[in-house]
């Protein structure tokens, strides 16, 4: 396994984190368990959760895993969420985020959260008074460090200069989604964060699945997430995905690689991912994955990967003679 520095925390991380979003889900408490520990015997350090996984299960079964070992491993969780009925228990005021750090607290049965993850943006609520309620929180000793997730890169920038200029807790880390269907991040955020010294803990690195190719054999009723969630499905519904899926499914088995394990090292291999959030069901579908650890990502194979699909455009449309393929300054 490989280690990477969490922006400047002085923390090392596995460079491939566990996503327990199915544990009490697609898996149950017992599968969960054992890909918990299967993950940690690989080296993993970093367990990626969220309030509303499994509606504050998957918190749960996590903490169980922890309470052996919670100085040996990195644990996040996240907010924002509504896992309740009532009008305000969602976003990112600081009543709601104050009640779902208790009850994350609680479920994970830890009296600090390593890494604290506003889950996405709220337009309705000033972010001034969500960095403050982040702040209080660490001053309590409740969250060691902070971040973002599936905010865009305007708005991480503006809650950079709010914290920083009202002397408060500036984020540590965002959480975007990456892979070699979803390559947004590299327009903008990827350039960001290494701008600002952020750790970039991205996830889907399998495209939900899509990119294990499967989608292209199975049918609709089988237990699969992009059959099972309707959101899901829609988020990858589109063609230029699926073409891309096909030639990358084409030349993994060319050249004699499991789809997955490939797109997992793709992501990887990209300088700014710290780490990877990878996903499963099962131990079945885990060890697999795991298998990206052998693969020998050289700069050839990423390029040859990285055609198969569609480069986001640069965010300046002025950009032949100033900037290179990787948004680097011409010399
Ligand atoms: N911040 C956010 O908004 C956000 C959003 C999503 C996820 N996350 C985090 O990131 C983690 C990983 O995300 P993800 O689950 O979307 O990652 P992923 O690795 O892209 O997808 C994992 C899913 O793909 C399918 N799959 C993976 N490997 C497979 C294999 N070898 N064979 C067949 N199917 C395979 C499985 O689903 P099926 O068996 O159901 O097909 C598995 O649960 C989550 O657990 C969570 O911690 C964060």
């Amino acid at each position: 396994m490989k280690y990477k520095k969490f922006g400047l925390t002085g923390l090392q991380v596995s460079n491939i984190s566990l996503g327990t979003m199915t544990f009490g889900a697609e898996a149950n408490k017992q599968e969960s368990i054992e890909m918990f520990n299967l993950a940690k015997d690989f080296g993993i350090n970093i367990f990626d959760c969220a309030n509303k996984y499994a509606n504050g299960e998957s918190e749960k079964i996590l903490g169980e895993c922890i309470k052996n070992c919670r100085d040996e491993v990195i644990v996040s969780t996240k907010g924002a969420s509504s896992i309740g009925t009532d009008i305000n228990s969602k976003g990112l005021s600081r009543k709601h985020l104050m009640c779902e750090l208790e009850k994350s607290l609680k479920r994970l049965n830890t009296d600090y959260i390593d890494i604290y993850f506003l889950h996405y943006f709220d337009p309705y609520t000033s972010i001034e008074d969500t960095m403050r309620f982040l702040d209080d929180a660490v001053k309590q000793g409740k969250i060691l460090y902070t971040g973002l997730s599936n905010w865009s890169a305007w708005q991480i920038m503006k809650s950079i200069h709010i914290s920083k200029s009202n002397l408060l807790k500036s984020i540590d880390c965002i959480q975007p989604m990456y892979s070699l269907v979803k390559r947004q991040v590299e327009t903008e955020i990827l350039p960001l964060a290494e701008d600002q010294n952020l750790a970039v803990i991205s996830y889907s690195p399998v495209g939900s699945g899509l990119l294990t190719g499967k989608y292209e054999t199975i049918d609709t009723t089988a237990n699969a997430r992009l059959n099972e969630k309707k959101y899901y499905n829609q988020r990858y519904n589109h063609k230029i995905y699926h073409e891309t899926v096909k030639k990358f499914c084409e030349y993994a088995n060319k050249n004699g690689y499991e789809p997955a394990s490939l797109a997992i090292s793709w992501v990887l291999s990209h300088d700014t991912i710290t780490s990877s959030i990878i996903g499963a069901r099962n131990k079945e579908q885990l060890k697999s994955n795991l298998k990206c650890l052998e693969i020998e990502m050289s700069d050839t194979l990423r390029d040859e990967i990285s055609n198969l699909s569609f480069t986001p455009f640069p965010a300046n449309d002025r950009f032949e003679e100033i900037v290179d393929s990787s948004n680097r300054l011409r010399d």
